[in-house]
């Protein structure tokens, strides 16, 4: 029995190592957008496989029998596609998604259901730190003209794509003096961020001792599918396959 994990996020590597360390026989595949990705401890394969007739044909090479999908919660192609896929197959699937976050007594967080709709509660003026990654910066070209900050994991190799914006170089600290040291140096007002979940929340905290507003875009739907929120619940479902 062969499993096909798609990785791209620490569940991700945590599952590939407990599969590695069980002998599990598997194969990992990250889209390889970050330049330094961490190392999974199983066979892994990098990038796109290059649309559904890829993704298919990968299944049909390597035998595969079953897929645990732990890709980011805003990974929506690559879940979509995948469930879809599986399910046509009648192929064991599991989605790994995480907990959202959720508000802590003092937040009072701004809950929008896209991009859009965040660009459009941002105050004239405001200094916005964007914490959404730079896949989906175009999309906040609407804030063009206030001071925009994005933060990116690894250096930019293009300019910032629209006026007033600057990026800062970084991963999120789960540590919430860290965050709050970097969003007051910076002198920031607000934060746009997605409902990521996991260990990230640093700048949450930080930003309700900071007094800071927060818009939080809230996650893509997600097929109907089988789903866990943990590495050791998808072992066990793996396990018991
Ligand atoms: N979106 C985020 O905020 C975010 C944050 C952190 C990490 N990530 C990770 O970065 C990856 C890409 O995210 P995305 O938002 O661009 O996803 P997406 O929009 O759902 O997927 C776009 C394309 O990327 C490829 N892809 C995505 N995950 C893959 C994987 N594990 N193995 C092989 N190919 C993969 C597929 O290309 P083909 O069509 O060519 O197969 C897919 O069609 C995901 O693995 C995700 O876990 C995303």
């Amino acid at each position: 029995m062969t499993v096909l994990l798609l990785a791209g996020t620490a569940e991700g590597r945590h599952i590939a190592a407990a599969m590695a360390g069980e002998k599990i026989d598997g194969h990992a595949s990250i889209a390889g957008v970050t330049e330094d990705p961490a190392e999974l401890a199983l066979p892994t394969r990098v990038g796109g496989f290059g649309g559904a007739e890829g993704f298919e044909a990968f299944l049909d090479d390597r035998a595969i029998r079953a897929v645990v999908d732990a890709t980011h919660p805003f990974a929506a192609r690559i879940t979509g596609r995948t469930a879809a896929i599986c399910a046509a197959r009648g192929m064991p699937y599991l989605h790994v998604l995480r907990h959202p976050w959720t508000e802590e007594e003092g937040d009072d967080w701004i809950h929008v259901a896209s991009v859009e709709e965040a660009v459009l509660a941002i105050p004239a003026g405001a200094c916005v730190f964007l914490s959404t990654g730079r896949q989906t910066l175009t999309e906040f070209a609407g804030l063009e003209g206030r001071r925009v900050i994005c933060r990116v994991i690894d250096p930019p190799r293009e300019p910032f794509p629209f006026e007033g914006g600057e990026y800062v170089i970084g991963r999120p600290s789960r540590h919430v003096e860290d965050e709050a040291a970097l969003l007051s140096a910076l002198g920031v007002d607000v934060i746009i961020t997605k409902n990521s979940g996991g260990p990230g929340r640093g700048k949450l905290d930080a930003a309700r001792g900071l007094g800071l507003d927060v818009v939080m875009i809230a996650r893509p739907p997600v097929p109907q599918a089988d789903r866990v929120a943990t590495p050791a619940e998808a072992l066990d479902w793996i396990r018991a396959l």
